[in-house]
């Protein structure tokens, strides 16, 4: 399935780059932590659809795709249209444009209950924004979140795990953390609270705490919560819009107070959004007096917006359930194959990860040895091992990814056991 290399001007050794004191001018040699994966790294040089080459010439199947980002692949004829046209108009400007309607307008039509929305750079800035939005309109500053989750490197929801280096201590004492579909647990927080609780942020597939779904009743109890004590309901979607055309909230029924969004709705380039009901979001009007004030230079820019609506247009329910429909016969197959050496894969839809059977957390250790024998049979995951589909995919290329994956899992499992 994966061709002899077409490509590249040989290996990079961008890592080699010091500074005088001779450290790498990126420290650690990496532009982002989320790129380390425990050896000196390959250098992406070209994507087109699923294929993806590294600076070595090799050909990959790209099963990160910018950590789920890419739901189209690299560099989607339409998309690359789109951007490109929008890009040869000027790429930014500081009156309003009008490709964010067009992508604003096709966001509220999939978002059931929600009717406006303001577009960020990017997820992190999106739940930073509704957590923002959420304090304002409620006039209180606690934050409830699932233990263990992610929701971006804003300083509140650094806190899923517990103390975070870097965070004032003096943020801690606004946050609770519930452990994932512990409903008594969350039920005691929200009773505890004194009516101190602006929001309970939910994000219903959290990678980072093992790839499980949120029960039905816990989500179900959360939206109850929030509106029995006057607290929003924010539900984090960054990653989870993709498994639906109304997003994982859809798919439960739950109508959100506030939504984040990021990733798929850019089609490749930097996007956030926050979505709302009306009476919340009119927070952010300045034709009222006392608004809420929501900017960002790049925030909206046409051609993040322009890619992104792109990206939606092509993302029809159909496309939806058919790359989902993949997803299911992957995981099930790779789960059934991977039962003798004590894994499962897990996951919902077009995402899927394989851990040790019932592990919720993985050490680094291991999961950076998954990361490379995947990636040495010409699989690249996300370094936390997610895999996710894209439209480009048909079945044979995601039965080719399933059986490298196997491979890949079987390898560790041999070696560490
Ligand atoms: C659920 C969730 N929320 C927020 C974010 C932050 O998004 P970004 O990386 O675009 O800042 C992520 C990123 O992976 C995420 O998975």
């Amino acid at each position: 399935m994966i061709s002899e290399s077409n490509v590249v001007d040989g290996p990079h050794d961008a890592h080699a780059r010091r500074n005088a004191n001779g450290r790498p001018i990126l420290p650690g040699g990496y532009g982002r932590s989320a790129y380390h994966v425990g050896r000196t790294p390959t250098y992406a040089v070209r994507g087109e659809g699923w294929r993806l080459w590294d600076d070595s010439g090799r050909e990959l199947i790209d099963a990160n795709g910018n950590f789920t980002t890419l739901i189209h692949g690299n560099a989607h004829p339409e998309i690359v249209e789109a951007a490109g046209r929008a890009i040869s108009q000027g790429s930014a400007w500081g009156i309003p444009n009008l490709p964010e309607w067009d992508l604003a307008e096709a966001m509220i039509s999939r978002l059931r209950g929600l009717g406006q929305i303001r577009f960020t750079n990017s997820g992190t800035e999106a739940v930073m924004s509704a957590i923002r939005i959420a304090r304002a309109a409620t006039g209180r500053d606690g934050i409830v979140m699932t233990k263990d989750g992610y929701h971006g490197s804003s300083d509140t929801v650094l806190l899923t795990s517990g103390p975070s280096r870097g965070v004032p201590s003096a943020v801690e004492k606004d946050v609770s953390l519930v452990p994932l579909n512990d409903i008594d647990e969350l039920r005691r927080v929200f009773e505890a609270s004194d009516e101190t609780v602006a929001a309970i942020i939910l994000d219903l597939l959290p990678n980072k705490a093992g790839l499980v779904g949120v029960d039905q009743q816990f989500a179900a109890e959360a939206r109850a919560l929030a509106t029995k004590h006057g607290a929003l309901l924010i539900i984090d979607e960054v990653i989870s819009l993709r498994l639906s055309v109304g997003g994982l909230s859809g798919i439960y029924g739950i109508v959100p107070d506030l939504l984040t969004a990021g990733k798929v709705i850019g089609g490749g380039f930097a996007i956030g959004a926050v979505a709302g009901r009306d009476e919340v979001m009119d927070i952010l009007d300045p034709w009222k007096p006392g608004s809420l004030a929501h900017s960002g230079t790049f925030s909206g820019n046409p051609v993040s917006v322009a890619a992104g609506a792109a990206a939606l247009r092509l993302l029809t329910a159909e496309e939806i359930d058919r790359i989902n429909a993949l997803g299911d016969t992957a995981r099930e197959r790779a789960s059934k194959e991977l039962e003798p050496f004590g894994w499962e894969v897990r996951g919902r839809g077009s995402l899927f990860r394989a851990f040790p059977k019932g592990a919720r957390k993985v050490a680094a250790d291991l999961q950076q040895a998954l990361w490379w024998a995947a990636y040495d049979r010409g699989v690249v995951l996300s370094s936390a091992n997610l895999a996710a589909l894209s439209t480009p995919m048909d079945a044979s290329v995601v039965e080719d990814l399933t059986d490298r994956l196997i491979d890949a899992v079987a390898h560790v499992s041999a070696a560490t056991s």
